[in-house]
Formats: structure tokens, sequence, C-alpha cells
């Protein structure tokens, strides 16, 4: 992909993260790993106004060109750089994902598709003030072995291989917030165990679970023709 096309790419996602509810106003901030550092959205710029040249290149070092970055991009970078397993980060205050980390409530293995971030619960990181390296730092420990988690008190982060992933992956986090949010009236829901979660993730990685209908990963249940 070139910059251009990536560019292109990353505008069209947040104009997504919009339209499919998880974000609004000028809450959310994305970024993508590109040649030796990343490109982040601008700070404070509504996703409808923002077009491709108002992203902002950022080095590791936190050298920018361009716009004002997001008042994120300390655990943009950070996460970018010490998780060489994703590329793209993603960052919305979406509704329900919100309101359990107002709670400062991990999400527990109450429905299998709590598998799909990595492990047997999405964690809540603890509170600091946003734009601070106390988030970053407080982000990156909660997203340990996972790919996402929710910011106590502020929303949550996905993470990807590409722009598609994060997106769906923070879709999905705020469907299974929203279903705990809605289980917990009725009692604490039960919990899958330890050995079936790691039953759920190991099927879940060799399926490439959810992550598009292209052929990487296999189906031990159905086979293609041929
Ligand atoms: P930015 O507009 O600076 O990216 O801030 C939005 C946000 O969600 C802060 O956490």
């Amino acid at each position: 992909m070139t910059q251009a096309e990536l560019r292109q790419a990353m505008v069209e996602t947040c104009r997504q993260m919009n339209s499919t509810g998880i974000n609004q106003g000028t809450a959310g901030n994305l970024s993508v790993r590109s040649g030796d550092g990343f490109l982040i959205t601008p700070s404070s710029l509504p996703y409808d106004q923002m077009g491709p040249d108002d992203l902002v290149e950022m080095d590791f070092d936190g050298s920018y060109g361009g716009r004002r970055p997001s008042s994120e991009w300390r655990f943009h970078r950070d996460i970018l750089k010490n998780r060489t397993d994703i590329d793209v980060v993603l960052h919305c205050h979406s509704v329900y994902a919100t309101t359990l980390a107002c709670h400062h409530r991990e999400i527990p293995a109450f429905h299998y598709m709590v598998g799909v971030a990595g492990g047997t619960t999405i964690r809540c990181a603890d509170y600091a003030t946003f734009g601070t390296q106390a988030l970053s730092d407080a982000a990156l420990k909660a997203l340990k072995g996972r790919l996402a988690c929710l910011l106590g008190q502020h929303g949550q982060i996905s993470l990807g291989r590409t722009l598609d992933q994060a997106l769906w992956l923070a879709i999905e986090v705020e469907t299974l917030s929203r279903l705990y949010v809605q289980a917990l009236p009725l009692g604490d829901p039960p919990v899958l165990p330890d050995e079936e979660m790691a039953r759920v993730i190991e099927q879940m990685k060799r399926m490439s679970y959810g992550q598009g209908p292209e052929p990487e990963g296999s189906n031990d249940i159905a086979r293609p023709r041929g």
C-alpha cells in the first residue's frame, strides 16, 4: 500500500468508527505503523472534516510534521514500539465499553468471544489523565498478551495487524461490553473455565476466527472442494 492509499484507508476507517456508532464528536484516535514511524490522526478534528492530508507523520522519538497530533500520541507510540505483532492502534469512547470502564470492571469470560482479545479477560487499565505517560504505561500493562483493553473512566483500545482487524475488534469489544452490561442486572453471569477458554483461543488462532474470509487459517470441520 502506498502512503497515499494508507492515508485514504485511515480516513475511511475513521468515518466507519463514527458510522458504526463506536465513536462520536472529537473523541477517538487512530494510528498505523508506516516507514520508520507511524501516521496518526490529528487532535480535535472531527472525522467528517478530516482529509488524508490532515493525518500526522510521527517518529518514535515524538517528533512530527504537519498538524498537531492526537493528544494520545504517547500510547500510540509506545504500543506500536512495544507490540511488533500489530500495526494499528484504535482508541474510542464506545458507550458500553466506557460504561464498564467507568466502574473499572474488566470483562471476564462470560461469553466465549472474550477470547478474540487473546485471553480469559479483557482487562481495564488504571485511570490516568488523558495524554500522559502514566496513561500510556497503564494501557501497555493492560494490553500485555491481549489485543484490546478498557481504559479506566475513559474508553477502550483495540489493536490489529490491519485497519479492518482493529475496527472489527473494537466493534466486538463494544458488543461484548453491551452484552455484559445487559447480563449483569440478572446477577453475575457464570464464567467459562480457563481450560475451555484455552481451547477457544487455540481454535480462534487456528481458524483466524473473525479475521476475514481469506484462506489463512484452517477449519477442521469443513473442507474446501477439490
Ligand atoms: P484527540 O482529539 O487529541 O485525539 O483526543 C481524543 C481522545 O479521545 C483523547 O483520549
